[in-house]
């Protein structure tokens, strides 16, 4: 299995995205660092710990990173996941506790000890990830890779043209890129697409199994804002499409592209990529320093990834 770091601001998606990655054999997840974005801090926590408790799950590190991004104060995002971070989902307390240290020190600690090369999946804006690399940059000799949910090549939603996790710490996102980490983009090119039918979505809902029906509720929050509003709020797996990418990268479409990150003006927060297939003029003007070379998912067979979704989760029956 692979030994991930999953980095959250649980979240509506990221919700389903940790419910993925426990359930499936080839995901070994060694701990999950929490990050202030769809949530503050500490909702974002108790959330994380709730969902472990949904999963049944083993004791898993959590811990508590970032309260806000590197340079600007932190902004809700209520409208899309309610004020708790699960809409209108409310899960009982739990007895489990995040760690007493920070989540930076833990991811120091996991990558450390692990025998294997991490995989750090980043599902939040990237602020603890930057932390990470700038106070520990020997972490970089046994980190595999870094796969964030985060950017577009296209269209934005936090902005016309930025994605929310980006566009909340734009610097935090140019330090990752910068890191000499690989780097693998699953932004909203794949992320917009890959929903669950909302029949499906509600089948889950009236399950006996605690699972399905969290699930269910986490898709219908999700349906529910497209009420009245863009065909991008359908039933999204969201983040969890991330995880699909660690463990079926053969359904995406990708290119290694020279990538960027705007960090001034309306476009602040936005992935620049350059899609030619000639070096331009910048580039022969002695700017190509300017950008990073990143693995870019552009297009998902989306069928597969909601069949991997609802299987992994043993879901399956309600297609
Ligand atoms: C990203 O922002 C958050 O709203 C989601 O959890 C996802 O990580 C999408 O732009
Ligand atoms: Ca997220």
């Amino acid at each position: 299995a692979i030994p991930v770091i999953l980095d959250v601001d649980t979240g509506v998606d990221d919700a389903m995205a940790i419910l993925f990655a426990l359930a499936h054999p080839g995901i070994n997840v060694l701990g999950i660092s929490c990050v202030a974005g769809n949530a503050s801090l500490e909702r974002v926590v108790d959330n994380t710990l709730r969902i472990l408790d949904v999963a049944d799950a083993p004791p898993i590190p959590v811990a508590a990173g970032a309260r806000r991004p590197l340079l600007e104060p932190a902004r809700s995002a209520a409208h899309v996941h309610g004020k708790s971070g699960l809409g209108t989902l409310k899960l009982p307390p739990t007895d489990r506790q995040a760690e007493a240290i920070s989540s930076i020190d833990l991811m120091h600690r996991l990558i450390q000890a692990s025998p294997h090369p991490v995989t750090l999946v980043g599902l939040a804006p990237q602020t603890n990830l930057a932390l990470l690399l700038r106070q520990y940059p020997d972490s970089v000799n046994n980190i595999q890779r870094i796969v964030f949910m985060g950017g577009s090549t296209t269209v934005g939603n936090a902005t016309a043209v930025a994605e929310f996790n980006v566009w909340h710490d734009p610097e935090a996102a140019a330090i990752v890129l910068d890191s000499g980490v690989p780097t693998f983009m699953y932004g909203l090119d794949v992320f917009n697409q890959v929903a669950i039918p909302e029949q499906v979505a509600n089948a889950l809902v009236q399950s006996d199994s605690n699972v399905a029906h969290v699930i269910g509720r986490l898709l219908s929050n999700r349906i529910a804002l497209g009420a009245g509003r863009n065909a991008e709020y359908t039933g999204l797996i969201g983040d969890a499409g991330a995880l699909c990418a660690l463990v079926d990268p053969d359904a995406l479409q990708t290119a290694m592209l020279p990538l960027r990150v705007q960090l001034s003006g309306y476009g602040r927060g936005q992935t620049l990529v350059d899609k030619r297939t000639h070096p331009g003029e910048d580039i022969m003007h002695g700017l190509a320093g300017e950008w990073e070379a990143a693995e870019v998912a552009l297009d998902v067979d989306v069928d597969r990834y909601v069949r991997l979704f609802l299987d992994t989760l043993g879901l399956g029956s309600a297609l």
